[in-house]
């Protein structure tokens, strides 16, 4: 834990308690614990790696912690030096592994986790993920008295406080190079074709890729009813002269995916030949774009520089091009509402 003078500070009793002690100048970081929890994103590694190097930059140690909080809990950690991070900028992925886990939204889960945080004196942990992994590391940090800095790593770009998430860029590559393909078969067969994406919650990858596809429409948790969604595109399509069109269905705007927005359709419209693609996790792999590496460059330093200023339970944001801190509670519980613009333009382009 957090030395005062080379010593360990007192064990402070914190469970449940919001004023917390703050350990401030008095006391050095001298080693941090990294992880990758969640669903992987591209960019994970380049974040691992910018984590990495500008810790040993600043003579702090670095312990890297396999399989997310599992792995904290199990104990499977591994001092890492700079060549550990070698050759990995451009892998998809995170070397460190990744895994959801029920076990530490229990107390004595956290305390498993805690015991390996003591042993590996670990003094700060750095978590790059999600939502979940947010939500963990800031109850952690909590109920430990540890400070706890997030990176925003996940395709979903859902977390507010920060325009873009690391594997977002990506992952909204992967899906217009898909659709484009789709695209060629749906115009010599005349389908309309359904792309299931991913997103969780949110319709950003869906809205965005569909603008960048030249879809005839998105169908989004965010916006109109699906059925208005798919009288749009259906509608859009005919008066277009189109016996096809590409319509991208996020993953939960409708219960049972896109496959239940096909069966609407050949119900309602029995004269359109459908077809569904559900992209799956072929939309989290691959080499990172240049800008989700940039992004994880920037983040895995900021989160060190937000460590030597004192920081603790804040997320590393970027907006209009500047790194922000942010509140890990902020950044969790505040909805992040996709551009009103962005919308407007999808409706206007796909006419
Ligand atoms: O959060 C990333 C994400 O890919 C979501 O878009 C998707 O809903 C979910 O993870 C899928 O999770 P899993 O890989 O556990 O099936």
């Amino acid at each position: 834990m957090l030395r005062l003078n080379g010593m360990r500070p007192p064990l402070v009793a914190i469970k449940g308690s919001h004023t917390l002690t703050t350990y401030t100048m008095e006391y050095k970081i001298q080693t941090i614990g990294v992880l990758t929890s969640g669903g992987d994103a591209p960019g994970m590694n380049a974040a691992v790696r910018a984590v990495t190097r500008a810790a040993l930059y600043n003579n702090i140690r670095v312990k890297a912690v396999y399989r997310g909080y599992k792995g904290l809990m199990d104990g499977e950690v591994a001092e890492f030096t700079t060549q550990n991070v070698s050759g990995i900028i451009q892998r998809g992925g995170t070397i460190l592994k990744s895994a959801r886990s029920e076990e530490f939204k229990t107390p004595e889960g956290r305390k498993r986790a805690y015991d390996t945080i003591v042993r590996e004196q670990i003094d700060a942990l750095i978590v790059i993920g999600g939502d979940g992994t947010f939500t963990g590391g800031r109850v952690f940090a909590q109920e430990y008295n540890i400070p706890v800095i997030g990176i925003p790593g996940t395709i979903d770009n859902d977390l507010w406080g920060t325009d873009a998430t690391i594997g977002y860029d990506t992952a909204l590559n992967t899906i217009v190079d898909c659709v484009d393909k789709l695209r060629d078969t749906a115009t010599s067969h005349e389908r309309v074709f359904l792309v299931e994406v991913m997103g969780r919650d949110a319709g950003f990858l869906t809205l965005n890729a569909a603008i960048a596809a030249g879809a005839e429409a998105a169908v989004i948790p965010e916006r109109a009813t699906v059925a208005e969604q798919i009288e749009t595109a259906i509608g859009q399509g005919r008066r277009k002269s189109k016996n096809s069109s590409i319509v991208l269905v996020q993953e939960h705007a409708v219960e049972g995916g896109a496959l239940a927005v096909q069966q609407e359709i050949e119900k309602t419209h029995p004269e359109y030949n459908v077809r569904t693609t559900i992209l799956g996790h072929l939309q989290r792999g691959g080499r990172p774009s240049a800008k989700d590496r940039i992004l994880a460059s920037r983040m895995g330093c900021a989160a060190i520089q937000a460590l030597l200023d004192e920081q603790r339970s804040i997320m590393v944001g970027i907006q209009n091009d500047e790194i922000v801190y942010v509140p890990l509670t902020k950044a969790i519980r505040t909805k992040k509402d996709i551009k009103a613009d962005t919308w407007h333009a999808m409706q206007i382009l796909c006419i």
